[in-house]
């Protein structure tokens, strides 16, 4: 019964079609050589385009390689890797799979080891534990952030000529364009800063520019957080406002989230003693107010609260990330009645402090250990030891790079132009 609501395709305002309602939401793989994509890429994406997902969002793609989110990201500047590219985006998209590129930045959520002085709509480092992780950042100037607009565009473009399906704006989860969002993030005085027109205006600027160079037919999508969940930074309220601006300019899919590295919604929810998808209020308020697709990503763990998200219409599309980490083919095993529910693992070193502290951090890692097994051809491996993706953070990061240090208190200053 259920595989006939899942199967529904879904046609995008571009014309597009998903053939059917789930998403692969993105992870980021980090096993780039060096910013490259490679064999693993391709590999993994087989695997995902063969486990029935109507479309796979990859892992964010960095625009700029002077500014990653986390080692081994994807970097696409220009046109070197169009080869290996091809290859990546023909694996995405067999079985008739939309695989779509996701393009980021990550703004001041760049880690010490990886950028000495990250850059952000204002110069406002992180307070606590992250401040020990993650250096200051200095104000975009206005002409930085026009070549950034370029920058998101040339990806893009490079992905559309590579084979791949669409792109999807990373807008969410505290990286540089939720930063301009963000009022507690952007205290511009600048046309980029203050009213929330401003600071939505360099997400618009880059929607509209891709939208321009790769036409109109070519999806682009915006995952975008329901809230950010901190006093004063992106709220509900402004949330919607953004959605309906999007709307209008025809953006073609909205991927709702929410959080970031200080609040992390996107990976917790907002309840931690809820089994409901996370943000789904949010999107059945937003359900009646926009006709453009929505895909909620978050929580989603069981039969029953997928196929109620579907049938009371909530989404669109059902985002899913560390379940199909564990079972790369859910899709197809939901559709074959051979799913119920998947249960998370709880990471855990046993040290109080660690798993307080860096619990997050260690979960993403053994996802990502994780993805490599399936891009190596292995299964994915369950297991609740958190000191195997620990010792991998150690070996990407140093440990000098994980360790608190002390930290000078800044002023919220804004510098830029
Ligand atoms: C290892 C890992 C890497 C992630 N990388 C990204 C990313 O590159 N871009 C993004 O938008 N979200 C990223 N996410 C968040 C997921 O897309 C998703 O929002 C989150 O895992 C919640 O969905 P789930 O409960 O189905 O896992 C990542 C999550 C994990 C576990």
């Amino acid at each position: 019964m259920p595989a006939t609501e899942f199967n529904q395709p879904l046609t995008l305002p571009c014309g597009q079609v998903i053939k059917n309602r789930f998403l692969k939401s993105a992870m980021s793989e980090t096993f780039a050589t060096h910013g490259h994509p490679n064999q693993q890429h391709i590999n993994l994406y087989r695997s995902w385009a063969n486990g029935g997902a109507g479309l796979l969002f990859s892992g964010n793609v960095m625009i700029d390689h002077t500014a990653l989110g986390e080692p081994g990201n994807v970097v696409i500047e220009n046109d070197e890797d169009m080869a290996i590219l091809k290859q990546w985006a023909a694996a995405g998209t067999e079985n008739k799979t939309q695989f779509w590129m996701q393009i980021n930045h990550p703004g001041k959520q760049s880690y010490r080891s990886l950028s000495k002085e990250p850059v952000a709509p204002s110069a406002i480092g992180f307070e606590g534990i992250y401040a020990t992780v993650f250096n200051r950042p200095r104000a975009l100037t206005r002409t930085e952030i026009q070549q950034l607009v370029k920058k998101f565009t040339n990806t893009a473009v490079i992905a559309q000529k590579a084979g791949f399906t669409g792109v999807e704006i990373h807008a969410a989860h505290g990286y540089l364009i939720n930063q301009f969002l963000s009022a507690k993030d952007n205290q511009r005085h600048d046309e980029y800063g203050g009213s929330l027109t401003n600071r939505m205006k360099f997400l618009l600027d880059i929607y509209r520019s891709i939208r321009a160079a790769v036409g109109d037919s070519f999806p682009i999508g915006v995952k975008l957080n329901s809230s950010d969940f901190e006093p004063g930074g992106f709220s509900e309220d402004e949330s919607i406002q953004v959605i309906k601006v999007l709307s209008q300019l025809g953006v073609d899919l909205i991927e709702i989230s929410g959080g970031n590295y200080l609040n992390p919604a996107m990976s917790e929810g907002t309840d931690k003693n809820s089994n409901a998808a996370f943000f789904i209020n949010y999107a059945h308020k937003i359900k009646k107010l926009t006709t453009t697709p929505i895909a909620l990503t978050g929580g989603f763990k069981d039969l029953k609260t997928m196929t109620t998200a579907i049938e009371n219409q909530d989404t669109e599309l059902l985002g899913i990330g560390r379940p199909m980490v564990l079972f790369p083919d859910l899709p197809n095993r939901i559709m074959n009645n051979q799913f119920s529910n998947v249960k998370l693992p709880r990471l855990k070193t046993n040290i109080k402090l660690i798993d307080d502290n860096a619990g997050p951090l260690i979960a993403n890692s053994y996802y990502e250990q994780q993805m490599a097994c399936i891009a190596s051809g292995k299964q994915p491996k369950y297991s609740t030891n958190g000191w195997p993706p620990l010792l991998r953070l150690i070996q990407q990061h140093g440990i000098s790079g994980l360790m608190p240090r002390r930290v000078k208190k800044y002023n919220h200053s804004s510098e830029e132009e």
